[in-house]
C-alpha cells in the first residue's frame, strides 16, 4: 500500500456498511463545507462597498421567508437521513446472532487476557476464525478500556463493574490492529496486539491440543473453593436457589419484577448478592466482592451456564 491508508482493511461483515456510512457523511460535510465557503467570498465580492452605494438589510419584510424555510427543512431531512442509516447501523450491529462463537476478554492495566471456551488462553492476541459470527464477553479489572479492532469497524467501552459485549463476523483471513482506544494510564499506548483470522480448520488446529483447564472446570472447582455448593446444592442445607437450567431465563425477584438470568445478573449476585434477590428466599449470601478475579468470574459463569437441571449437584 502506499503506507498512508485513508481507511483500515475491509475485514468484516459490517465494515462496509460503517464505510458507506462515514462516506455519506463526509461527503456531506465537504458539499456544505465548500457550499458555504463559496457563497461568503462570492457575496464579499459582489456587494463589497462601492463609492455611491448605501448597505441595506435584506430580507426585511419577508422577502426571504422562502429561503428561510428552505433551510431550515432541507437540513432537517438530510439528519433525518443520518439518523435512520446510522441507528440501523447500529441497532443491526447490537444483535448477537444466536449461534456466535463465544470468547471472554478482560482487560487490565496494561494488557488483554483472553480466554476460549476450551481453556485455551492468549494475551494481546485473539485467534478467531473466518466466516463465524464472534460474540466477546468482555471486562475489566481496573480502569476503563476500550477494545478496538479498526478493521472489523468495532470498538467497545470496557467498564469495571459490569460485562459489556460485542460481536463481529470475520470475513478475510489475515492479520489485523487490536487497540485499546480509551487513555487508561501510563502504558496506555503500549495495550495493543493483534487479531489473527484463520481458516476454520486452522482455527480447530490451533485451538486443539489444549492442556490448559477449560472455563466449566475451573469454574467447578472455585464453585466448590469458595463453598458455593455448600448452599445451592439439593437437599437439607439448600438454602439458596437451585442454578442448573436457569441460565438465559427470567428469574423471579423478591418484592416483585423479574431478571434476566445472564451474565451480568449472575457476576452482580456475586459481588452484591442482596441487589436482586430471587423470589422465596432469604438473604443470606455474603459478598465476594474483592475476593474473586474478573476472570475467576468468568470461569463461575462458564460452569454455572453449563449446568442443566439433571447435572444439578
Ligand atoms: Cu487500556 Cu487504554
Amino acid at each position: 500500500m502506499i503506507g498512508f491508508p485513508l481507511f483500515p482493511d475491509v475485514a468484516s461483515t459490517i465494515a462496509t456498511g460503517v464505510d458507506r456510512l462515514y462516506f455519506f457523511l463526509t461527503g456531506i460535510t465537504l458539499f456544505f463545507t465548500a457550499l458555504i465557503f463559496f457563497l461568503i467570498l462570492y457575496f464579499a465580492v459582489k456587494y463589497r462597498r462601492r463609492p455611491g452605494r448605501v448597505a441595506e438589510q435584506v430580507g426585511s419584510d419577508h422577502q426571504g421567508f422562502g429561503l428561510e424555510i428552505a433551510w431550515t427543512v432541507v437540513p432537517f431531512f438530510i439528519t433525518l437521513v443520518m439518523f435512520t442509516w446510522g441507528s440501523s447501523l447500529y441497532i443491526a450491529n447490537s444483535r448477537v446472532p444466536d449461534q456466535a462463537l463465544d470468547i471472554y476478554v478482560v482487560g487490565r492495566q496494561w494488557m488483554w487476557k483472553v480466554q476460549h471456551t476450551n481453556g485455551r488462553r492468549e494475551i494481546n492476541e485473539l485467534h478467531v476464525p473466518i466466516g463465524q459470527p464472534v460474540k466477546l464477553t468482555l471486562a475489566s479489572q481496573d480502569v476503563i478500556h476500550s477494545f478496538f479492532i479498526p478493521a472489523f469497524r468495532v470498538k467497545q467501552d470496557v467498564v469495571p463493574g459490569r460485562y459489556v459485549s460485542m460481536w463481529f463476523q470475520p470475513t478475510r483471513a489475515g492479520e489485523y490492529h487490536l487497540f485499546c482506544a480509551e487513555y487508561c494510564g501510563t502504558y496506555h499506548s503500549g495495550m495493543i496486539g493483534r487479531v489473527v483470522v484463520m481458516r476454520p480448520e486452522d482455527f480447530q488446529k490451533w485451538l486443539g491440543g489444549v492442556t490448559e483447564e477449560s472455563p466449566v472446570r475451573a469454574g467447578e472447582k472455585l464453585f466448590n473453593d469458595f463453598n458455593c455448593v455448600n448452599c445451592h446444592s439439593t437437599g437439607a442445607r439448600q438454602r439458596c436457589p437451585q442454578l442448573g437450567g436457569l441460565f438465559g431465563t427470567d428469574v423471579m425477584l423478591e418484592g416483585g419484577g423479574t431478571a434476566k438470568f445472564d451474565e451480568a445478573y449472575i457476576r452482580e449476585s456475586i459481588v452484591d448478592p442482596n441487589a436482586k434477590i430471587v423470589k422465596g428466599y432469604p438473604p443470606v449470601m455474603p459478598t465476594y466482592r474483592g475476593q474473586v478475579s474478573e476472570e475467576q468470574l468468568l470461569n463461575l459463569i462458564a460452569y454455572i451456564r453449563s449446568l442443566t437441571p439433571q447435572k444439578e449437584r
